[in-house]
C-alpha cells in the first residue's frame, strides 16, 4: 500500500513600500527595522510548491524550477523544515509522516532572484505547503517563514502587511501582521515591469550584509528615518491617501538604493533603464499635477509601480511611447496586478 502524502500550494510575492534591509541576527533572520508591503494577487506572479512525504524516500530532495538543488547545504530550507516538524510533532505526536523524507518541487512563474521577491513567494509557499502536509492549523507561521527569507513572513497574508522587527533576541516577537485586507483599498494596482530577467549578481542576503557593515548612510536610515516612515506609511494606508503613500514609497526605495550604493564595494541593483523608469514616473506626476503613480525597486533592476486603477491605462499608454516594442505586449512586458487577498493555497 502506498502511504505517501502530498500537498500543493501557491503563494504570492509581496512588494515592500518601506524596505527591509539589514539583519541583527543572520541565523534567526531578525531585521534591524520594521517593514511594510503589499501582497500581490497570485493571478500572475506566484510560486507553486508540491511536497510529498513517503516512507520509501531515502533522502530529502529539492528542485527549483526543474533543477535539483543541494538540499544538504541549504541551511535555511533545513531550518524551516526542522522547525515545521517540531511544531507538527507538538500538535500531533503520533503523526508517522514526520519521520519520512520529503521531495520538494517548486516553480516560480516569474524570474527567480531578479528582485521580484522570489524568496518571499518561495519560502512562504514552502511553509504553507508543509503546514498542509502535516495538518497544522491556526498557528502563526510568519516567524517560521522568516527563517527561510525575511520578506517571506509578509507573504502569508493578503492586503498590506507589517513585519515588526521585535526586540527579543530569540525572535518570537519578530512577526508579520496584516494591516488591512485586500478589500480595503480595492482601486490599488501594482504593475510589475520586467526590464531584466537575469539573476542578480549580489543576492539580497549578501547585499544587506555588506550594506549594514560598510555604509554610514545605512545607520542614519535605520536610526533616523525608518521609524517615522513606518508611522507615516501606516497613516497613509489607513487614510487611503495615495499622495502620501506614493511619496513615501518612492523616497524609501530611493534611500534604500542610496544605502546600497554607499556600501563598499557598492551594490548596484538599479540599471539605466530603472533610472529612466523612475524619471518617467516623476515626469508623469508633474504633468498630472499630483502624485498618482509611485515606483519602487527591490534588490534588482525590475520596476514595481503602485497606482490607482483609473491611472493604469493612461500610464501604460504613456510608457509604451518610451519603450515601444515590449510595452505594447501587455501580457509580457507590463503586467497589471490588482492587490487582493491571495489564495494562500490551492490544492
Ligand atoms: P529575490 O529578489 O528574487 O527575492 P533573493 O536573492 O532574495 O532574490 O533570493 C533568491 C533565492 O531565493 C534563490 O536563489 C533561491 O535560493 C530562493 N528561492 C527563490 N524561489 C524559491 C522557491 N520557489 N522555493 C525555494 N526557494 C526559492
Ligand atoms: C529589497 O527577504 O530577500 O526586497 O532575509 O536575506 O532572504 P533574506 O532577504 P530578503 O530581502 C528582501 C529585501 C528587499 C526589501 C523587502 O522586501 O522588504
Ligand atoms: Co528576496
Amino acid at each position: 500500500m502506498d502511504e505517501s502524502i502530498t500537498a500543493t500550494c501557491i503563494a504570492p510575492i509581496n512588494i515592500a513600500v518601506i524596505k527591509y534591509w539589514g539583519k541583527r541576527d543572520d541565523k534567526l533572520i531578525l531585521p534591524v527595522n520594521d517593514s511594510i508591503s503589499g501582497t500581490l494577487s497570485t493571478d500572475q506572479l506566484c510560486a507553486k510548491t508540491t511536497i510529498s512525504a513517503s516512507p520509501t524516500y531515502t533522502e530529502t530532495k529539492f528542485w527549483l524550477n526543474g533543477i535539483e538543488g543541494d538540499y544538504k547545504t541549504n541551511l535555511r530550507m533545513k531550518n524551516v523544515i526542522k522547525t515545521m516538524k517540531k511544531l507538527a510533532k507538538k500538535k500531533s505526536p503520533k503523526n508517522k509522516a514526520l519521520k519520512w523524507k520529503l521531495h520538494i518541487c517548486s516553480v516560480n512563474n516569474f524570474p527567480t532572484a531578479a528582485g521580484l521577491a522570489s524568496s518571499a513567494a518561495g519560502y512562504s509557499c514552502l511553509v504553507y505547503t508543509l503546514a498542509q502536509l502535516y495538518g497544522i492549523e491556526n498557528e502563526d507561521l510568519t516567524p517560521i517563514a522568516r527563517l527561510g527569507s525575511g520578506s517571506a513572513c509578509r507573504s502569508l497574508d493578503g492586503g498590506f502587511v507589517h513585519w515588526m522587527k521585535g526586540i527579543s533576541p530569540t525572535g518570537e516577537d519578530s512577526v508579520a501582521v496584516q494591516l488591512c485586507d485586500e478589500n480595503y483599498w480595492p482601486e490599488l494596482r501594482v504593475l510589475i515591469i520586467v526590464v531584466n530577467e537575469a539573476k542578480k549578481s549580489v543576492s539580497s542576503t549578501n547585499g544587506m550584509s555588506l550594506t549594514s557593515t560598510t555604509s554610514e548612510l545605512f545607520n542614519y536610515r535605520i536610526m533616523k528615518c525608518v521609524p517615522e516612515r513606518i508611522r507615516a506609511m501606516k497613516k497613509a494606508i489607513a487614510e487611503r491617501n495615495f499622495k502620501d503613500f506614493g511619496e513615501l514609497t518612492m523616497k524609501d526605495s530611493n534611500q534604500f538604493h542610496a544605502c546600497c550604493l554607499d556600501a563598499f564595494p557598492p551594490c548596484v541593483y538599479m540599471s539605466d533603464v530603472s533610472h529612466r523608469m523612475a524619471a518617467i514616473v516623476h515626469g508623469y506626476n508633474k504633468n498630472a499635477g499630483e502624485t498618482c503613480v509611485a515606483y519602487t525597486f527591490d534588490a534588482g533592476p525590475n520596476v514595481c509601480v503602485y497606482l490607482l486603477e483609473k491611472e493604469v491605462r493612461r500610464f501604460v499608454t504613456m510608457l509604451a511611447a518610451f519603450f515601444p516594442c515590449d510595452a505594447y505586449d501587455e501580457g509580457k512586458f507590463v503586467r497589471g496586478i490588482p492587490i487582493k487577498y491571495l489564495s494562500k493555497i490551492s490544492e
